[in-house]
């Protein structure tokens, strides 16, 4: 038997972080997390099942051309799939061809988007329908987190409650036009993964702190959401930003995420507020900088990050629907 589907999964930007994992095996956090999901930045992955097949096929999209990936890309997705053949019960391989459309490195979420991607393109080639629930708990078992969210559209909280369960929509991307401007200051792959990231957290002593300050900052960002207020929700997504990063530096070893441009276009977002824009920053395991800001004003923070000789390249993204299949398969 052999089916095919193409899912399109986009990464997602966290306002509440998930940083440190509660259970690797299962990848539960300590802590509920918040995000929106982006409509730019996205994997597509085309998977087709064959039952007759000895091993998996796994193809990366490199430079617009579907080549064999990299051992340690495979290797993730290889384990994946071995996960979602004993949650279908089916035998025989995958051929998996996937691809980002948005620069490798750049500081975006790719393995929430492309393992979102994969498991809603394996359920759809096997014809097992998921619920946003299932699909989420799926997702989550790649071992990333963040692609619990990636499943969904809009605002979005995981997990729902218990620290267990799935991914739930706060609001649709619709409620509130909300823009990513990513300045991204650094496309060198990161020295420090999010997963060592997440299992050194505990370690901190800034840890307890920021876990006993969460209840608080994850109610006023559910609230700023509601009211659509930027001013409410800006303060906390830099204030859980910076706390993240000072857990990073002070875990044991430190993790080292910034650098110097890192520093500078913090400078510069601060500056463009007394300017009179309402643009507010957050930064995920790496240097880069995500700006947060109401979209109509996303083309003037856009110009002046350009501006600024530390930005190697800016890249702007939206609120978006959620994932989706289609047809347009690659390869
Ligand atoms: O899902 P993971 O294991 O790649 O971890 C994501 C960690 C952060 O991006 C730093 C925060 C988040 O919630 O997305």
């Amino acid at each position: 038997m052999s089916g095919k589907a193409t899912a399109v999964a986009p990464s997602n930007i966290a306002f509440i972080k998930y940083w440190g994992t509660r259970d690797v095996d299962k990848t539960l956090p300590y802590n509920p997390s918040i995000s929106m999901t982006l409509s730019e930045c996205v994997s597509r992955c085309t998977v087709e099942h064959d039952s007759t097949l000895a091993a998996n096929e796994i193809l990366l999209l490199t430079d617009g051309r579907l080549e064999p990936a990299p051992q340690q890309f495979a290797a993730g997705i290889e384990r994946h799939l071995e996960r979602l053949k004993v949650w279908a019960a089916v035998e025989g391989a995958f051929r998996v061809a996937t691809g980002n459309s948005f620069p490798t490195g750049a500081g975006m979420a790719s393995s929430a988007s492309g393992f979102a991607a994969l498991t809603l393109a394996v359920a759809a080639a096997l014809e097992r329908p998921l619920t946003e629930s299932e699909a989420s708990l799926l997702s989550r078992s790649s071992g990333s987190g963040s692609a619990a969210r990636s499943v969904l559209g809009g605002y979005v909280e995981w997990p729902d409650d218990g620290l267990e369960g799935p991914a739930t929509r706060l609001a649709p991307a619709d409620h509130w036009a909300l823009s990513d401007v990513v300045a991204v200051v650094s496309s060198r792959e990161k020295d420090v993964s999010s997963r060592e990231g997440h299992r050194r957290a505990p370690g901190s002593p800034m840890w307890e702190g920021r876990l006993e300050a969460l209840p608080e900052r994850l109610r006023r960002v559910r609230e700023a959401i509601a009211d659509r207020s930027i001013d409410d929700l800006g303060p906390v997504i830099e204030g859980e930003a910076l706390d993240l990063h000072l857990i990073a530096m002070s875990s044991r070893p430190p993790i080292l995420y910034w650098t110097a441009e890192t520093i500078a276009v913090l400078r510069r977002v601060r500056e463009l507020r007394e300017e009179g824009l309402d643009a507010y920053s957050t930064i995920d395991a790496g240097p880069n900088i995500h700006v947060i800001c109401p979209t109509a004003q996303e083309g003037d923070v856009a110009t002046a990050l350009r501006e600024m000789a530390e930005t190697e390249m800016v890249i702007t993204d939206r609120v978006g629907d959620g994932p989706y299949l289609t047809e347009d398969h690659l390869g």
